[in-house]
């Protein structure tokens, strides 16, 4: 059997390196995505470590600009001319308001707009695999986006309430890999979103590792990075999720999203996010 690759975006910590780690160990090619060649270099240090005979390759890219996200897909693309599985699986949360490279709020940019648009530059690599699947690190946090949003890009003035904004982007996961299975219905390909728990990662630290992260300040109370990366690598690996596309998974397991998931919202969610980023790379000519 050939071997197959994925792309794990966010794999320097965290879940997604557990979660590199583990597919490594099973065979897999893993395309570790980092924002920058340093941390990329950390990355795969621990890896190979980890996993003396696994297959890692680095591919960078800071998803806060989607000119470089575009960058990132061209360099999976030489990469891997058939990509088997896309785990998307950056993503954090910001405690103040910022915004991208293209004006668009940091949380929304990075958690749900950046994996829209490497998906859909990275869709003819995974319709060319036997079994493609787009897999979403979403968040039991999910419920907590406002509801009936209508304009999904709108940063709303007044107070910035992180949690909020960040539940926004949990539920854009859902709503994402939702519509994206319906558009890819008659293909080869499937897209799953799973939650991965309460995880001790550096989750919450916004990036500076000079600060503590949500889960080093109750640390004891959370699930280390493994067993936060399992549910993702069984919607990479196992055959059992393709029968079942579309899905939100917790513990290895579907189940019922939150109300707020609706197509309507999916659809709406859809033709914005769209809009941007053709917009955002026209103009950097991408
Ligand atoms: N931890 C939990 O309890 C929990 C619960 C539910 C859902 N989640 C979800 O799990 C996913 C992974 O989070 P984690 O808990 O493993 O956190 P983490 O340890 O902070 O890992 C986040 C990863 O995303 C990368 N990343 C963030 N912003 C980026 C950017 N602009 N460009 C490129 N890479 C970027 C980080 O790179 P750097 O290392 O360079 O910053 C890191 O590799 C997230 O989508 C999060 O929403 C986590």
């Amino acid at each position: 059997m050939s071997q197959k690759t994925v792309l794990i975006t966010g794999a320097t910590a965290g879940i997604g390196l557990a979660g590199a780690q583990e597919l490594g160990r099973r065979g897999w090619k893993v395309l570790v995505h980092a924002r920058n060649e340093a941390r990329g270099k950390g990355a795969l240090e621990t890896l190979r470590a980890a996993v003396p005979r696994g297959d890692f390759d680095v591919v960078t890219g800071d998803l806060s600009s989607l000119k470089s996200v575009a960058e990132l897909a061209r360099q999976v693309a030489a990469k891997a001319p058939v990509l088997d599985a896309l785990w998307n699986n950056a993503g954090g949360i910001q405690s103040e308001r910022k915004a991208s490279a293209d004006g668009v709020e940091l949380q929304m940019a990075v958690n749900h707009l950046a994996a829209f648009a490497l998906t859909s530059r990275l869709l003819p690599q995974l319709k060319a695999a036997p079994a493609g699947r787009v897999v979403a690190t979403s968040s039991g946090a999910h419920p907590l986006a406002p509801g009936n949003i209508q304009d999904w890009f709108l940063d709303r003035p007044g107070k910035y309430r992180p949690m909020q904004v960040y539940g926004q982007t949990k539920l854009a996961n859902i709503l994402f890999t939702q519509e994206l299975n319906r558009r890819l219905a008659g293909t080869s390909v499937t897209a799953h979103s799973f939650h991965p728990g309460f995880v001790r990662t550096s989750f919450g630290s916004g990036g500076d590792p000079s600060k503590k992260s949500v889960f080093e300040m109750m640390g004891f109370l959370a699930l280390p990075p493994e067993k936060g990366a399992d549910t993702g690598v069984f919607l990479v690996d196992d055959p059992e999720p393709a029968k079942t596309p579309g899905r939100y998974w917790v513990k290895r397991k579907p189940k019922n999203p939150s109300g707020k998931a609706t197509l309507e919202a999916g659809a709406r969610l859809w033709a914005q996010s769209e809009a941007l980023v053709e917009k955002a790379w026209q103009k950097a000519e991408v």
